[in-house]
């Protein structure tokens, strides 16, 4: 069976839209149904839920290189983002957030929540759909307690470079917390190579599962030094322990994590992850970079405006264009049976393992016949 034939959205959509949201597979279907065929066979099944729960860490740990220990099982990549903000100190001399304009609105909203608690946001702008690192060099000083950094922008698809962020925040003595939302399942994600302190992401677009499962990522060495003020059953050092007189937290990463995991999800995401396992990020991402490659030239072609740096290694699986009547190009798309969606002006285009040039064909037949809505 195909790639593609595994999601049957194909056989009525163009779907082109994995920023948002993956498409359905036949195996993430099945997985939801499993789930029902379980509770409906077995009723409570703790013991197997908390199993597929823990496994889910550890395939998550695997995407990521990390190791399952220092990885939270959360219901949102906000869920993270907020126990870490949590258990960070704003009232000594480091109190200064760094935030990149290129969050996703629910992590630059989460740091700001932290004013109250002494922190001061600092944003550093975005220039023509980049950031260069020398804002982050005026930016990132000594009071610096946090970087806050998206891998992939998600309104021009703009790629940062993690690596170097890090190391200059490290050479300050600033923390790290990358977002890596839309990375996850599009390209080779490596904790260890980025040297992140804190990673986030979910399961609901690249990853091709659905909402309601995500993760954190927090390094070793930093877990039992922060102590996050929301918790939960699911965050002790024994879940089991029933003790109401304390908040007893767990030496991993699950002290990050609150109460009931999400169980259908769960079965979803080990379908997902499984299946962007079994294709290989690397043979992922050389599939996605010749698509977007293909859909660089034709809006060249056209004469429309990249929202998107341009250089190969400048952005990730997303490529936007500059439009003139946002809502109006996504309708017109939707019309012709192409699914794709829109943020800040502009038209995001996003392929994935199961799309091909008939696609991006589809697309620009349908475009042309709309041109008075692109920029
Ligand atoms: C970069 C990025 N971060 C985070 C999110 C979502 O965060 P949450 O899982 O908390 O809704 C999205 C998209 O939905 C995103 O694109």
């Amino acid at each position: 069976m195909s790639i593609r034939s595994r999601f049957p959205i194909f056989e009525k959509k163009t779907y082109l839209n994995s920023c948002s949201y993956g498409a359905l597979s036949i195996e993430v279907r099945d997985a939801y149904n499993r789930y029902l065929d379980d509770w409906n066979d077995n009723g409570s099944d703790w013991d197997r839920w908390v199993g597929f729960y823990e496994s889910a860490r550890a395939a998550f740990a695997g995407l990521i290189n990390a190791n399952p220990e220092e990885v939270a099982v959360t219901f949102c990549a906000s869920d993270g983002v907020n126990a870490i903000a949590s258990a960070l100190d704003y009232s000594g001399p480091r109190k200064k957030i760094v935030v990149s304009d290129f969050e996703f609105p629910t992590v630059a909203q989460i740091w700001h929540a932290q004013e109250r608690r002494g922190a001061e946001v600092c944003h550093v702008p975005e220039c023509d759909g980049r950031i260069p690192l020398e804002l982050y060099e005026h930016a990132i000083d000594e009071q610096t307690l946090i970087v806050s950094i998206a891998s992939v922008c998600y309104w021009n698809g703009s790629k940062q470079d993690v690596r170097a962020i890090v190391d200059l925040a490290h050479s300050r003595g600033a923390l790290v917390m990358v977002d890596a939302y839309q990375g996850l399942g599009a390209f080779p994600i490596d904790v260890r190579a980025l040297d992140a302190d804190f990673l986030v992401g979910g399961t609901l677009k690249y990853l091709l599962s659905s909402a309601g499962t995500a993760m954190l990522y927090v390094r070793s060495q930093l877990i039992e030094r922060l102590m996050p003020t929301c918790s939960g059953w699911f965050a002790q050092r024994d879940i089991n322990a029933m003790d109401i007189h304390a908040n007893n937290p767990a030496p991993s990463a699950r002290r990050f994590e609150s109460g009931t995991p999400p169980v259908a999800n769960i079965y979803a995401a080990l379908a997902g992850v499984g299946l962007i396992q079994s294709w290989g990020l690397e043979t992922i991402e050389t599939h996605v970079a010749e698509l977007t490659r293909a859909l660089k030239d034709r809006i060249r072609e056209e004469g429309f405006k990249l929202a998107t740096p341009p250089e190969d290694d400048a952005h990730g699986a997303m490529i936007a264009v500059k439009v003139r009547d946002e809502r109006a190009i996504v309708e017109h798309l939707a019309r012709d049976g192409i699914v794709t969606s829109s943020r800040h002006g502009n038209l995001r285009i996003s392929p994935h393992i199961y799309n091909n040039l008939d696609d991006i064909e589809r697309l620009f037949e349908s475009i042309a016949r709309s041109r008075q809505y692109m920029a």
